[in-house]
């Protein structure tokens, strides 16, 4: 379980989260539905460690992150793929999706097993692996941009606006990606934000609606698809 007690996030005299209380379960996908400044990103990056926080807490199953340092977040399987991708483009696709493995330093045998898996899931980046990411199109890339969050993110992937920029076809097949991931790793803990949730529609288990830095509960779903597949 990771949950969020009162966090509060403050940029100068601006308050961008206003004590925010929220969870994302284990085996569950928790969607984040905000408009433009909402504080979307501003939640993922304070998980995630990359933003003090003026108060409140986050935990991940009962013990404090704060006490975590940032690099070691992902090292117990928390996987991140930011709005804007940050793929390096002049370096394959395969380096790219090694590179938070590298940094953690897995053994070799570990990260072939990890590429491995990301591959069976996503065939469609398997045949880019030796192109450079900068060629990729955007729908590549975000694939790609997953691809790198789950080669850490055994426990739970946060996804900051996976279909941002894509054209409505891409989008589709992302959210078929994505329920593909649903059902190959049912114990994943997915959070994602978005503006528009329809297409999340078929995997979500919790909406949460945040507005001006406020977080409330929009649905939960008992006996949620997840269960169903297990
Ligand atoms: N580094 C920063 N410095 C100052 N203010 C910031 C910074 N990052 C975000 N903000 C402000 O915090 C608020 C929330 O921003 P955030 O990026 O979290 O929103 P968002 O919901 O992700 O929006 P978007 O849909 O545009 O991605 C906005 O008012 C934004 O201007
Ligand atoms: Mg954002």
């Amino acid at each position: 379980m990771l949950r969020l007690e009162k966090v509060r996030v403050r940029f100068h005299d601006q308050l961008v989260l206003r004590d925010v209380s929220m969870k994302a379960a284990s085996s569950r996908t928790t969607v984040l539905i905000g408009r433009n400044g909402a504080g979307k990103t501003t939640t993922l990056r304070s998980i995630m460690g990359l933003l003090p926080l003026e108060d409140g807490r986050i935990l991940f199953d009962d013990f404090d992150l704060a006490t975590v340092p940032v690099h070691d977040r992902a090292r117990l399987g928390i996987g991140y793929a930011p709005e804007d991708r940050r793929l390096i483009s002049d370096v394959s696709v395969e380096d790219n999706l090694l590179l938070p493995a590298v940094a953690l330093s897995f053994a070799a045998f570990e990260r072939k097993r990890r590429l491995d898996e990301i591959y069976a899931l996503l065939p469609e980046i398997a045949v880019t692996r030796k192109r450079a990411a900068g060629v990729l199109s955007g729908g590549q890339g975000k694939i790609v941009a997953l691809g790198r969050a789950l080669m850490v993110g055994t426990r739970y992937v946060l996804l900051d606006e996976p279909f941002q920029g894509l054209a409505p076809v891409l989008a589709l097949s992302y959210a078929d990606t994505l329920a593909r991931l649903r059902q190959t790793r049912p114990s994943l803990g997915l959070l994602i934000t978005e503006s528009t949730p329809k297409l999340l529609e078929k995997i979500v288990d919790s909406s949460l609606l945040i507005e001006r830095g406020e977080v409330t509960e929009l649905t939960k779903l008992i006996g949620s698809h997840t269960a169903a597949a297990q």
